[in-house]
């Protein structure tokens, strides 16, 4: 078993007096990463929306289920692969959309992308990457890959994603459907923080030939923010940051326009179920919706032919109060009786979460802020070593409970406090 090895050569590391490069518990990648990163980039990544109740029930929930492991089951190899869509996943996870991750390190989504190559765990790329999906897929290789659309006031332009995202040999596309508003964050309101005004996370967009061709918005703020050294320093970054070169840029004015255009169209809060339709309509991949937290929206989501959901919360980032999404998962899975895909993400922090919601019955999970801290503490490597510690333990615990192959974590294994009607 691979865990083994990984283990071994952990306390070996330790025996010669070296710990670990990249930290194995989330508490000990967060800490790290708060100690590394500016205040208002680890604010940007860790925070959530309001008293952040709901990223604390997240972790709650995951707590109150609890694992009846089997024993003399024999096990001496585990299999945790798992076939999804025409590929083999090394193990029933995939590594979430996490936009504007150049806060967490420069190379961003690039690192994300080669360390999801060197373990051939699924990329679902964002919206709001840091860089063109485009070159983000030149760093994939062969590795799995899905789009995640942030369904913009202009059709034309989430079209032109979703025609980008076939060109770059997409399994899936994901439209999340929590974030038509950015959540009241109040670790970014404190901070006066917001990374899409710097012109960071919107490389899609700038790179997009419709978005380009989109006339400039008109300019409706009616206040305007004071001349500061700080406002200067923040217009040189933003100038520099977007394509066509600094100078060029200030002349035309070019940065701080696709700065507001991107501002104006992002997320569109009328989107409805006849928009899933019609993107449904646009393109002949599956289409996940992420954001799902009730069995009358899975039911839905099932009745007009998507492919699958995502039980999410957006990692307690929009709705403070809202329902973890472990808590949302066993009626949601009973409710859908298989008909379709259901992922779940938002508080997975460790192999044995993973264990958990794929004994209730999840066909797999989402890893987001571990891999995102673990790229600040270590770039690549740092989500590389992410990844394979996730795998360590779900491969032990497996194997501690009596399980052979991923299909045998079954309900049988877990208790939870839950109704499910
Ligand atoms: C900093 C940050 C940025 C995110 N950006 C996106 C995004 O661009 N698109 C998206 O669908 N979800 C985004 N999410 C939500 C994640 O995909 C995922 O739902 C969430 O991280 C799960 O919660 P957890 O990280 O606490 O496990 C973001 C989450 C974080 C923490």
């Amino acid at each position: 078993m691979r865990s083994l090895q990984r283990q071994r050569k952990i306390y070996l590391d330790g025996f010669a007096g070296k710990k670990p490069s990249t930290p194995v518990s989330y508490t000990g990648l967060e800490e790290k990463a708060r100690q590394l990163l500016r205040p208002e980039a680890f604010a940007y990544l860790a925070g959530g929306a309001g008293s952040e109740t709901t990223i604390d029930a997240n972790r709650r929930a995951l707590d109150q289920v609890k694992i009846h492991p089997r024993m003399l089951g024999g096990v001496q190899e585990v299999s945790m692969q798992q076939p999804w869509r025409g590929h083999t996943l090394p193990a029933p996870f995939m590594l979430a959309p996490i936009g504007v991750l150049e806060l967490a390190h420069r190379d961003g989504d690039l690192a994300e992308a080669r360390a999801c190559a060197a373990m051939g765990v699924p990329m679902i790329i964002s919206s709001q990457a840091s860089h063109p999906m485009e070159t983000i897929a030149k760093h994939l290789g062969d590795c799995p890959r899905l789009f995640q659309l942030y369904y913009s006031k202009s059709k034309e332009l989430s079209q032109s994603f979703i025609r980008r995202a076939e060109a770059i040999h997409c399994s899936a596309i994901v439209v999340t459907l929590d974030t038509t508003l950015l959540g009241w964050r109040l670790r970014d309101l404190s901070l006066g923080y917001n990374p899409f005004i710097m012109g960071k996370g919107i490389a899609q967009y700038y790179s997009d030939p419709v978005f380009n061709a989109l006339p400039d918005p008109v300019q409706t703020e009616l206040v305007k923010p004071p001349m500061t050294l700080e406002l200067i320093q923040n217009l040189i970054r933003l100038n520099s940051r977007i394509p066509g070169g600094f100078l060029a840029n200030l002349k035309s004015g070019k940065a701080m326009k696709a700065a507001r255009k991107f501002t104006a169209i992002f997320s569109n809060p009328g989107i409805n179920w006849d928009d899933i339709a019609l993107i449904r309509e646009w393109t002949k991949l599956p289409i996940y919706l992420k954001g799902i937290l009730r069995t009358d929206d899975a039911l839905k989501a099932a009745s007009i032919g998507v492919d699958g959901i995502i039980v999410s919360n957006h990692g307690g980032r929009q709705i403070d109060g809202a329902i973890s999404s472990t808590e949302a998962l066993p009626s949601i899975v009973s409710a859908v009786k298989g008909n379709m895909e259901v992922w779940l993400d938002s508080g997975i922090r460790s192999g044995s979460d993973v264990f958990k919601c794929k004994a209730l019955g999840a066909t797999g999970v989402m890893i987001g802020r571990p891999y995102a801290m673990a790229l600040a503490c270590n770039g690549e490597q740092g989500i590389i070593d992410c990844i394979a510690n996730f795998m360590s333990e779900l491969e032990l615990n497996m194997a501690l409970s009596g399980c052979h192959t991923i299909n045998e974590l079954n309900s049988t294994l877990v208790s939870h406090p839950w109704k499910t009607t």
